[in-house]
Formats: structure tokens, C-alpha cells, sequence
């Protein structure tokens, strides 16, 4: 929650200092329809706050005397409506919310005492004791008192234009919870999913966290800024490092994340509408129902030079808001462990999974795989209780069958969120985990390699590829590979804090270089424009100014540790240090951690170690090809003959996947990657191959094959595909702080040019097929200077 000033112009005292912007939500529920079961699609249609004419918001004196709202509706069964307080926060205050039905009977529907002093102060348990059970009515008239000088500027979840908050409030600070009604009103009410997730706890409680310092225009929602956890610098850690080496924090980030998962899916903070960011439903994210918007897709930024900028505030949101309910629940603790929990807030952030870590060599976490996970949480008296819940980080289970309505195929049916699944929709874990792990020794290369860019887009177009993959690996049929509903796999989260850290060690490892403008993608709230940039609104995140992020706010590396955060090899004790100590730690672990093993210290191999030939396979292809998503395997060696196990098998080196959605057809445009093939060859052919015996080797043994939505492709009908053997002199470094190099490729078209799908000429690496039958310029990172 952000506290800001105001001062305000309304006649007597002034009401000035900060203020907090709450909202509550009151559910009136009657009991004789909650035994015959609550008729879901009829109960909230005419809710609606009326003015009673006793109303005198802008006397002057307390604003909250007299405020009435009357609430009506027509079918006799629960009356919801939303109040937002502005509150000051300088003393305590009582809020009390009472319901009246006819002249003498007046229920206290909700009470809640705030307290002064600093952001945490309000908890979301404080708020959830609102229900009142009636007996009979179709209409209820409800004030809002207060101890203290409050203001109530608006109501109801549907018709926040009939109560216009306060003259005071309008003239200088129409703040975020005026509008907060009608920004929501589209998305069919928080009302209904309330009542349908626990119909005899029919609460809810919601807290608005806004920017106050700057007001946007009346017609802005409320917003919450991307701003991460907001404290000192502490570094994300891979995840199984923060397991053993912070398991306190780790401990809390369970506990959040699985509230969050249970939070109403209507809250835009909920697990729910954060990952619907990224794709599917889509729509507005807090951002006005109206605007020139392409329904037809998420606000996601993939294939565009702004992809890894884009993804960064979209963390950071996440990051925030399980920070924040962590400090919540730690606070839940009793008092004499909660300093404990207190202190292990502090070093929560988001972990990573680095699939090209030599140690783990690409295994999925065994903590993201099991079913259940063991926690301390604040049992009864908040003493702690060591208790066994749904591990969050395995998956998502949409609250309800309207959740997914929208979604295509078998993503309208399965209710959790799923990995390489069966077409029963059962996931299996071992099947993912042994397809990553297969992948392993050409995604570390990949990794390293792309580190030897000298451009900032080809070194993001290459992680990208790399991401794609990856993203494919883990779901097969499931989640993570369709785009418009991947976020929903809590992997994606670890997977994409990855991505962010691999941007930064770039960023801290080649300073000069920075987003060129490229080809633009339609998203959601950018549909047309022809280049990306720096400039670029990073929609729908903002600052806490209100306006949009972009690309250039993270423009060096110094920018992640004033959001909060690091990683091991952009550590924040650096943060402060000379910037060439911090770019060679950096690229010390870059080489650590991915470069290839030393090799003997004979004359011979040094030599050859220092002018490293890598020898890759690439491969490129029109996304507007085939339907949906689909990947190209490449193997050295057979294939087996069952496709099943194409991904498993050990001839199976490395693939170009593509993520798409469900049966569509994406837009044309040339996709590609890399393989890397040099382990292959040196296992094969020992270190010191000639090139002769390389280019047999790999022509007597390189195949490929597609898998499209699971099935096998006729490769020789496909008009895009081409697939060319490339090798590049690299120049390793030789001392730990220094890059490798990028040397000039050399096509060998011979190896490939007799088989469907392989290129033919040098127009057909440079300068690919499109769909259309024209040829190309291919995206930057892949065209190679001959
Ligand atoms: C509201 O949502 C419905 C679908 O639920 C959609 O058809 C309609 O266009 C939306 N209205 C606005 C104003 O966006
Ligand atoms: C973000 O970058 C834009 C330029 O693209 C700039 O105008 C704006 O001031 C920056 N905002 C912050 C908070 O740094
Ligand atoms: C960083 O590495 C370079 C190259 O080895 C060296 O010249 C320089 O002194 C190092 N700088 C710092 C601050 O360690």
C-alpha cells in the first residue's frame, strides 16, 4: 500500500498528511437462500448504492456522518457493495458499517479499526469478518461511521457513478478508489466469485494499493505500480539455493504463494489475473475497458526486441505482491517467533531456476515437482505449526469452470495446470524432467554462446530461442507451451526470473549495447505500431507516477538493484562498487558456470581450445507454417521410429520450438535458432577432429523432424523449413574475466542440401522463404555476414 499527501480545499479544518485507500467489500447474505443454494448468475443484477438524502459528504466536519447507501436488489438473496475509505492514518480509527432494514432492526455488518503509524498496518484478516446473515428483504439501507475524520468517497461494484465521492477528494486528489468500481465493472464483479469460492463465508476484503502523489485522469482505473519489494538490495537465488541457505524466506514464499493462488481470481492482484497479464482471458488489465486493443491476444511481448525488458516489471508485480503478503503473514506469528519471520521477509524474492547450471544440468527442482510441501505456518495464537500444503510451485488450479470458459481445446477442461501431459490430462513430471535433461549440453552452449553477442538484440533473440525451448520441454501438450495460458504454470515465474537474471549479467557484461529498434508484435494494448523501441510503453505496468514503464527505465544494469534486487553474479554489495568490478565478476561466472571445460595443457589443445570451432545446426522456418505450437527436433544419429520418443532419445541434440496458441495460426514471420552440435562432435570424433572427418560425421548422421500439437509433420511438404550446418570460429577467453568471441560463420550447404528442408544456397540462410513464397531479411540475430 503507498501512502501519499493531500491537501484538500473543502471548507473547516483541513484534512491534510497521508491517507490510505482501503475497500471493503460487504456481502449481505440471506439465509433461507443459502440453504436452497445460491442461484450464482441472478443474485447481484441490480445492486445499487443509492444517495440518501441525509448525505452530507462535504459539510465540512466529519465526512462520514450521515453517509447512507441504500442497496437494492431484485431477487431477495445477497446485496454486495463496495466501500473505499480514505482514511488518515495520523490516529486510530474505528470504521463500522451497519445495515438497517426498516425502521428499528440495525445489524454492524463490518467494523474495522485502523491503526496510524506505517504501510503494513493493515491486514487482510482485520477485514474479513464482514458477513451479516439476514432474514428477509430486497432492499437495505447501510451507513459507514467512523471514530475519526474519514472519508467515504465511493460504492458498489456496479454503479460507482451514481456516489461521486467527495468535493474534496474530487478537486485535488481524485485518487484510485473513485474509479476503482468502474474499472472492474467489466469483469463480472468480485461479488460473484466471492459468494461461489465459500458461500457461508461470504466475504471479502480488498486493499488498493495506489499511487497518490500524481492523480492520472478521472477515467484511469486504479493501478498498482510495478515497483518490487521495495526495500534494501537482496539477490534472487537459484531455487535451490534459497531452500537451504534462506529457509526461513523460503518457508514464507510457500505460504504466499499458495495464498495467492487462493485469492478471489477477480482481485488483480490474485495468482489469476497476474499470470492473465501474460495471455489469456484477455483484457484490460487496469487499465480502461475501452481503448485500442487487440482482443485477440495478451499483452506478452514475444519475438520483439522488448521481450526481456517487458517480462522484467511483470516479476517485479509478482515479486511485490508475495513479498507483501509474506510480511502479512509474518506478522500472523506469535510473538515470540515473529522476529523471526520477520527477519526472513526481508530475504524473500523470487527464485530462479537456471536450467544450464552445470550442477543440476537442467532438471526440473524437485521442489516444483512434488504434490504437497511441508511449512511452518501461524496456527492458532499464531503459534507455529508445521503442517503439509498443495505445493504451490507444482501448479494452478483455476478456481472455477468460468476461469478457463474462454480457453480452446483441452485448456477449457483441465482445471490445473498441467506438464507434458497424457491426453487423459495427466501431467507427467518424469516425462518433462528427462526431456529438459536431454536438452541440457546444447542449451549450456547456447547459453554461453550467446553471451559472445556483441549486440544487445541478438544476445535477446538467442536467449530467447532458448526460452522457447525450454518452455516447450516442460509442457508438451500442457500449460507452458501455449502462450496465451503458460503463466499459469508456477514454473514460469522460476523460468522467467532466469530470463531476467541472463539479461542481467548481459547488461553487466557488455554495458555499451542496449535495445535497437526491430520489428513491433501486436499485443493487447499495442496492436499496430510498426517498430519497438526503448520508448516503447511496457503496458499495462506503471510507475508509481502512473506513467507506463518502458525499456529505457531499465536500460543498465544498475537499474535492478533500485528495484530491490540481484542475482549471485550481479550481486548488490557490488551495486555501489567501481563498475569494472562488477562487469568482471560477472563475466568470472559467466565462464564458471557455462563456459566449455578446460582441456589438457598441451601445446596442441590450448591452441585449439582458444580458436574453438562450434559446429551448430541452424534452423529456420515460418511460425505462420503450420497451426498452433510445434517443434523441430534435430538429431545426430536415427530417430526413433515412435515420435513419442523423439524428445527422449539420446540422437536428439536440441529443437526450435515454437509457442503459439492452440489451432491459430500466428502471423507470418521467419523464426529461428541455433543448435549446438560441438559436444556431440567431440565425443564422437575426440577433441581434435579434423574438418573433413566433422562435416561426414554430420552429414552421414544430422536428421530432423517436426512435431505439431503432438503429431509428426510431412517434413518434405513444409515450404519454409530450412535447416544448414554452420560453423563458427569462437575465441575463447583466456583469463576468467574476459568474454569469449564471435568469430565469422562459414555455411557448409553440401551437409544438408540433398535432404526436404535443407538450404540449397547461401539465399536461403541469408534470406529465407516466407510463407507468401518471398524471401526475407532474416531477424538480426540469425542473418550471419559471409
Ligand atoms: C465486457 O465483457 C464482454 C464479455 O464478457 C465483452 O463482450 C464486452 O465487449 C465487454 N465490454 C467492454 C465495454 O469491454
Ligand atoms: C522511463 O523511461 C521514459 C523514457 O522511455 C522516461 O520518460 C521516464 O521518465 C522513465 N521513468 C522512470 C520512472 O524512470
Ligand atoms: C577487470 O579485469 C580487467 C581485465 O583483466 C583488468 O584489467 C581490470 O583491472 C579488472 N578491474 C577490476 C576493477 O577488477
Amino acid at each position: 500500500m503507498m501512502a501519499g499527501s493531500i491537501a484538500h480545499s473543502r471548507p473547516g479544518p483541513p484534512f491534510k498528511g497521508t491517507f490510505w485507500v482501503m475497500t471493503l467489500a460487504l456481502v449481505l447474505v440471506f439465509p433461507s437462500v443459502l440453504a436452497a443454494g445460491i442461484p450464482r448468475d441472478s443474485v447481484y443484477d441490480d445492486v445499487k448504492p443509492v444517495l440518501d438524502s441525509n448525505d452530507l459528504v462535504n459539510d465540512g466536519t466529519n465526512a462520514l456522518v450521515g453517509n447512507h447507501f441504500e442497496a437494492r436488489q431484485n431477487h431477495g438473496t445477497t446485496i454486495l457493495f463496495t466501500v473505499t475509505v480514505f482514511v488518515t492514518p495520523a490516529q486510530p480509527s474505528t470504521v463500522i458499517a451497519t445495515a438497517k432494514e426498516g425502521p428499528s432492526t440495525t445489524t454492524t455488518v463490518s467494523q474495522i479499526t485502523t491503526r496510524p503509524t506505517t504501510k503494513s498496518t493493515f491486514k487482510g484478516s482485520t477485514l474479513s469478518t464482514l458477513t451479516v446473515v439476514r432474514s428477509s428483504s430486497s432492499s437495505i439501507l447501510t451507513s459507514v461511521r467512523s471514530s475519526t475524520s474519514l472519508i467515504v468517497a465511493s460504492s458498489s461494484r456496479s454503479s460507482s457513478s451514481l456516489f461521486q465521492p467527495p468535493l474534496a477528494i474530487t478537486n485535488n486528489q481524485r485518487s484510485a478508489g473513485s474509479t476503482t468500481s468502474s474499472a472492474r465493472s467489466n469483469s463480472s464483479s468480485s461479488a460473484t466469485s466471492t459468494i461461489s469460492t465459500s458461500s457461508t463465508s461470504s466475504t471479502s476484503s480488498r486493499i488498493t494499493s495506489t499511487s497518490t502523489s500524481s492523480p492520472t485522469s478521472a477515467a484511469q482505473p486504479t493501478f498498482v505500480a510495478a515497483v518490487g519489494a521495495e526495500t534494501v538490495c537482496v539477490e534472487r537465488l537459484k531455487i535451490e539455493d534459497m531452500q537451504t541457505q534462506r529457509p526461513d524466506s523460503f518457508n514464507l514464499l510457500l505460504l504466499a504463494w499458495g495464498e495467492l493462488q487462493l485469492t478471489s481470481e477477480t482481485d488483480d492482484l490474485s495468482f489469476y489475473q497476474l499470470s492473465r497479464i501474460h495471455g489469456a482471458p484477455f483484457g484490460p488489465w487496469q487499465m480502461p475497458e475501452q481503448g485500442n486493443y487487440n482482443w485477440e491476444v495478451g499483452y506478452c511481448t514475444h519475438h520483439s526486441v522488448i521481450f526481456l525488458t517487458w517480462h522484467r516489471p511483470f516479476l517485479l508485480l509478482l515479486e511485490q505482491t508475495i513479498y507483501r503478503k509474506a510480511r502479512e503473514i509474518a506478522n500472523r506469528f506469535s510473538a515470540d517467533v515473529r522476529p523471526k519471520y520477520q527477519a526472513a521477509v526481508n530475504g524473500l524474492r523470487l527464485p530462479y531456476w537456471d536450467w544450464s547450471d552445470p550442477n543440476t544440468q537442467s532438471h526440473i527442482p524437485t521442489i516444483v515437482t512434488a504434490a504437497t510441501v511441508s511449512v511452518t505456518q501461524p496456527g492458532a495464537n499464531g503459534a507455529p505449526v508445521v503442517t503439509t500444503i498443495p505445493n504451490p510451485l507444482k501448479s494452478y488450479t483455476f478456481q472455477s469452470a468460468d476461469s478457463i470458459a474462454t480457453f480452446w481445446q483441452n485448456f477449457a477442461r483441465w482445471r490445473t495446470t498441467l506438464r507434458q501431459p497424457t491426453s487423459d490430462g495427466v501431467t507427467q513430471e518424469d516425462l518433462a524432467d528427462r526431456t529438459l535433461q536431454n536438452g541440457y549440453t546444447n542449451r549450456r552452449q547456447s547459453t554461453y554462446l550467446a553471451f559472445s553477442q556483441g549486440r544487445y538484440n541478438d544476445f535477446a533473440a538467442s536467449i530467447e530461442s532458448i526460452h522457447d525451448e525450454v518452455h516447450a520441454a516442460v509442457g508438451g501438450q500442457g500449460h507452458m507451451t501455449y502462450v496465451p495460458y503458460s503463466a499459469y504454470d508456477p514454473i514460469f515465474w522460476l523460468h522467467h526470473c532466469n530470463m531476467d537474471r541472463l539479461m542481467a549479467m548481459y547488461q553487466s557484461a557488455q554495458p555499451n549495447t542496449f535495445i535497437e529498434p526491430g520489428n513491433s508484435v501486436a499485443t493487447f494494448a499495442n496492436p499496430s505500431s510498426q517498430l519497438d523501441t526503448v520508448d516503447t510503453p511496457l503496458y499495462p505496468f506503471r510507475h508509481r507516477d502512473s506513467s507506463w514503464w518502458t525499456s529505457q527505465n531499465v536500460s543498465t544494469v544498475n537499474t535492478v538493484f533500485s528495484l530491490s534486487y540481484g542475482y549471485p553474479e550481479v550481486p548488490c554489495p557490488l551495486s555501489f562498487s567501481n563498475f569494472d568490478t562488477l562487469r568482471n565478476h560477472t563475466i568470472t561466472e559467466i565462464n564458471r558456470l557455462y563456459g566449455p571445460a578446460p582441456v589438457a595443457p598441451t601445446k596442441r589443445d590450448v591452441k585449439a581450445y582458444q580458436m574453438r570451432q562450434e559446429w551448430q545446426a541452424k534452423i529456420v522456418i515460418d511460425q505462420a507454417e503450420l497451426l498452433g505450437s510445434f517443434t523441430v527436433f534435430l538429431f545426430l544419429g536415427t530417430p526413433p521410429t515412435d515420435p513419442a520418443h523423439w524428445a527422449t532419445c539420446p540422437t536428439m541434440i536440441g529443437t526450435l520450438a515454437h509457442l503459439g496458441s492452440p489451432e491459430k495460426r500466428m502471423y507470418s514471420r521467419v523464426i529461428g535458432t541455433h543448435v549446438v552440435l560441438t559436444d556431440t562432435v567431440h565425443e564422437n570424433l575426440g577433441p581434435n577432429p579434423t574438418k573433413e572427418q566433422v562435416l561426414n560425421y554430420i552429414r552421414e548422421n544430422i536428421n530432423w523432424a517436426i512435431l505439431s500439437g503432438g503429431k509428426p509433420v510431412n517434413v518434405p511438404q513444409l515450404h519454409t523449413l530450412r535447416v544448414t550446418c554452420v560453423s563458427t570460429e569462437v575465441t575463447m577467453p583466456t583469463c576468467p574475466n574476459e568474454l569469449p568471441k564471435k568469430g565469422t560463420d562459414t555455411y557448409h550447404l553440401e551437409v544438408t542440401a540433398g535432404k526436404p528442408g535443407g538450404s540449397k544456397s547461401d539465399c536461403d540462410v541469408n534470406s529465407p522463404f516466407q510463407i507468401d513464397g518471398k524471401r526475407v531479411g532474416l531477424p538480426s540475430h540469425i542473418s550471419i555476414t559471409k
